[in-house]
């Protein structure tokens, strides 16, 4: 089953990874199909709105449309006021709630519900139909989540939720979350890494918790930023002979700088193809491999580069 078939696609990692640019490409590639498509940025920077060029809006807001593409940063405190408003109808009331040492007190005790009130949210919008044709609003809700411990803490929540509460409405609500979290016709959970030992010893443990303590379904491996260029060693020999050869200081340096680049690059393509193969021993998943682009700035252009990446294979 494609990916961009189901439902709700998460997107996790450790930090720096590249979860933020794969969730951008993955929105864009699935657009691309015609796709409607809402990007959650979870507890984040509004760096996948500003990635894609548009100004972000409130948390909680839908933000306008690029590319086919609507995104939208959820964070925890405003989720949850929210939520209480939609419980506590009288404006005036609720302000005073929120501004109340009580509330703040309570917010900071109750771990985990911020969490449990993000992940609603994300719920919420994934079943959403539109009012007058009750067709469902997103075809696709993405979710780019915050680093690794935070990432799947968001996900244990509703399960915790459920377990906690015995039969009654909470109950009957986390039922629900749990069911479509669950179900792997509508939701996958991606992995982002890079090829090198610690996101890939991160990646594994993650794989196996999704699968093992939170029982939910994997969807694809993104290996970003790989280095894929590796230079004949008698090339490189023949730049540093050069750089000794040369009279011209100058020169010299220029060709010592280019050896060495090319001599970390082959380096650093040793090492990622090691840790490729560590990853596809250790994790049973379909590996989507994302090259290390060069440019000054990572904007538009590159994204473009790498959702074309992601459309040949998936
Ligand atoms: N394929 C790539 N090639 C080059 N730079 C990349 C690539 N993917 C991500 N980056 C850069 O790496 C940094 C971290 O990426 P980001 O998506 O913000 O990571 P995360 O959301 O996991 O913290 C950013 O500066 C981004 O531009
Ligand atoms: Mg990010």
């Amino acid at each position: 089953m494609h990916l961009f078939d189901r439902k709700l696609l998460f997107v996790v990692g450790k930090g720096g990874v590249g979860k933020t640019t794969v969730s951008c490409a993955l929105a864009l590639a699935a657009a691309r199909r015609g796709k409607r498509v809402l990007l959650c940025e979870v507890d984040g920077v509004s760096r996948a709105a500003r990635l894609l060029g548009v100004e972000p809006a409130e948390p909680g807001a839908v933000g306008p449309v690029v590319e086919g593409v609507s995104v939208m940063g959820i964070e925890g405190s405003a989720a949850l006021a929210e939520y209480l408003g939609m419980v506590v109808p009288v404006r005036r009331f609720l302000q005073a709630v929120i501004a109340s040492d009580l509330y703040q007190y309570f917010v900071a005790a109750a771990s985990g519900l911020k969490e449990l009130m993000t992940i609603g949210k994300i719920f919420f919008e994934a079943q959403k139909t539109d009012a007058r044709s009750g067709e469902p609003t997103w075809d696709l809700v993405i979710v780019d989540a915050p680093a690794t411990g935070h990432g799947l803490q968001y996900l244990r929540m509703p399960r915790a939720a459920r377990d906690a509460f015995g039969a009654g409405l909470v109950r009957r609500e986390a039922d629900r979350v749990v069911e479509l979290l669950s179900d792997p016709k509508q939701t996958a959970i991606n992995l982002v890494t890079t090829a090198e030992e610690m996101p890939v010893n991160e990646t594994v443990t993650m794989a196996e918790q999704v699968r093992a303590e939170l029982q939910m379904p994997l969807g694809a491996l993104f290996v970003n930023r790989l280095h894929l260029e590796k230079f004949r060693v008698s090339d490189i020999e023949a730049l540093w002979q050069a750089s000794r050869r040369s009279r011209h200081a100058d020169k010299k340096a220029i060709f010592e700088e280019v050896a060495a680049r090319a001599e970390e690059e082959s380096g650093w393509t040793d090492i990622n193809r090691r840790y490729r193969k560590q990853l596809s021993q250790k994790i049973d998943l379909e590996q989507v491999e994302l090259p290390l682009l060069f440019a000054e700035e990572f904007g538009l252009d590159q994204l473009h580069e790498l959702v074309e990446v992601i459309e040949e294979a998936i």
